[in-house]
């Protein structure tokens, strides 16, 4: 099995006025998931968001009076989440430090949530194993991510994109490779089955070309940890293959897009 070596940690270290620019999202599809999330949240408590970045959902939560912590691997990603706060605004609270030990006592917090971010932890078990442990009995974890559709650009080149690290002989249950159905998997073993809800659906026109261009350039996370020569072959291959797929690849199509929710609840039996 080709091994590739892992970076020395999986904390976003880019700019993260970069990150803002690259992961916005609409004004109303970000209402309509913050607001999904708030009709689960109890009233009072600590909400944790685990991998808050820089503040896409907590800082909206605190605008709505929710008492946040802010927890996230990456000093840079917490400083500018603090320097957007609005004036005169209730600031999450931040919290440099890591999901798989996380500096907070026994059911410390109301709730939870995580976007995007379990999948990068090196020790999955051990993230759900502290998040379960500082939630209470029946306490709220939400996890969240954005499904794109598999015939769309985006989706396209995600899948493609495993399928050639597969066929390279590449093991894709390794952070920032595994898929949200591992990250489901694990939360399920912990807290049980979770709820659904699907929060927004919207579409953004995208060319093939630009899909593409977000893996050659490293812009999300599945396409980091890969050497550098290898990582070019793939992108040539995937390229060649969105050829035979998109007829036009320089012109943009809708990439159509959902944000889902699963709503798990702390068992209220002692953990196994
Ligand atoms: C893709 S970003 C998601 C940020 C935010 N949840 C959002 O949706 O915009 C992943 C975040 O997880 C953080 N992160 C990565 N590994 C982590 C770890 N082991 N513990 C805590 N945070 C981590 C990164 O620094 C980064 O800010």
């Amino acid at each position: 099995m080709a091994e590739p070596p892992l970076p020395p940690d999986t904390a976003y270290h880019g700019d993260p006025r970069h990150y803002d620019r690259s992961r916005a999202l609409p004004p109303a599809v970000r209402a309509a998931i913050v607001a999904a999330l708030a009709a689960a949240l109890p009233p009072t408590g600590w909400v944790l968001d685990v991998g808050a970045g820089s503040g896409r959902f907590a800082l909206p939560l605190a605008a709505q009076g929710y008492r946040v912590l802010a927890l996230d691997a990456s000093a840079e990603m917490l400083r500018h989440l603090q320097a957007k706060r609005p004036p005169g605004q209730t600031v999450p609270f931040p919290l440099l430090a890591d999901a798989q030990a996380m500096p907070l006592a026994g059911e410390a917090c109301a709730a939870a949530l995580s976007v995007h971010t379990l999948h990068l932890v090196p020790d999955l078990p051990r993230a759900v194993a502290n998040l379960r442990r500082v939630l209470p009995p029946h306490g709220l974890m939400a996890l969240g991510y954005i499904a794109h559709h598999p015939r769309d650009p985006v989706g396209w080149v995600l899948q493609a994109w495993r399928e050639a690290l597969a066929r390279h002989g590449y093991d894709l249950d390794r952070p920032m490779w595994r898929d949200m159905p591992a990250v489901e998997a694990a939360l399920a073993r912990a807290f049980g089955t979770p709820r659904t809800v699907v929060a927004a659906r919207w579409q953004q026109p995208i060319a093939a070309s630009q899909a593409l261009q977000a893996v050659a350039q490293r812009m999300f996370t599945p396409y980091w940890g890969l050497p550098d020569p290898k990582h070019q072959a793939i992108v040539a291959e995937l390229t060649a293959a969105a050829r035979r797929v998109f007829p036009d690849l320089a012109t943009p199509q809708p990439d159509r897009r959902r944000f889902v929710w699963r709503f798990y609840r702390r068992p209220l039996t002692a953990a196994r």
